[in-house]
């Protein structure tokens, strides 16, 4: 498949976020990447799956949520409720991995796993004949408008071998520090899903910046 962008709404959900999300829909776009953030497992707070529960009533796009949260077996519920559709959880969140996993997947969603920049991926290998989702964070967890970190890209090309000798299904997605420039190195790589904030949203069109991301 093309490699799909995820916008991330990070930079702009305090803004007219209803307004955004509209542009988004009839741009075409498919994912709506959610960052959420517990002050916990990272040092900032975005929101909870109240905000997600507002979102869904006005939205049909596919939400790419990406829980940032301490022990997420104690709020999973709240979310797969929520209306998420895709739920990532951190590897390094919890020790209840299996658990987390069978958890989503009863409720009917997709699961996935997402790593740190400094977390082996080698630790997935037990897990990835049941993820539909694999995130490669490329910037530590927390904060949009960092630096791409290059080396992660080696965990792209290594989940790419292991889903093609295997035969896997999950998708490739990378997080972090992804525009003009970091765009086609994650493609070639082997990305399935590029999740891009601060880069999507920097200026006033979105269309034309949607386009201008086809076109790397
Ligand atoms: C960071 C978040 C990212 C973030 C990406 O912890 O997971 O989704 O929004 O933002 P940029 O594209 O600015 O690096
Ligand atoms: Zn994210």
């Amino acid at each position: 498949m093309n490699m799909e962008i995820a916008p991330s709404i990070l930079s702009v959900y305090q803004q007219d976020i209803y307004a955004i999300i509209q542009e988004l829909e009839r741009i075409g776009i498919r994912f709506l990447h959610l960052d959420v953030m517990d002050n916990v497992f990272v040092p900032n707070f975005t929101f909870d799956e109240t905000f997600i529960q507002r979102l869904r009533k006005d939205s049909h796009l596919i939400f790419d949520t990406h829980l940032m949260i301490q022990e997420p077996e104690t709020t999973m519920a709240k979310y797969i409720e929520a209306g998420a559709d895709l739920i990532t959880f951190h590897f390094e969140a919890t020790d209840n991995v299996q658990a987390l996993m069978d958890i989503i997947h009863q409720s009917g969603k997709k699961v996935g796993i997402a790593i740190k920049p400094k977390t082996p991926v080698e630790v997935l290998q037990p897990y990835l004949h049941q993820l539909d989702l694999v995130l490669v964070m490329s910037v530590e967890p927390g904060f949009g408008g960092q630096l791409f970190q290059a080396t992660m890209l080696d965990k792209v090309k290594w989940l790419k071998e292991q889903k093609e000798n295997h035969h896997y299904s999950y998708w490739i997605e990378i997080d972090g520090g992804m525009n003009q420039d970091t765009l086609p190195l994650a493609k070639k790589a082997g990305v399935d899903i590029a999740v891009v904030g601060t880069y999507f949203f920097k200026g006033k069109n979105i269309e034309q910046k949607w386009k201008e991301c086809k076109q790397l």
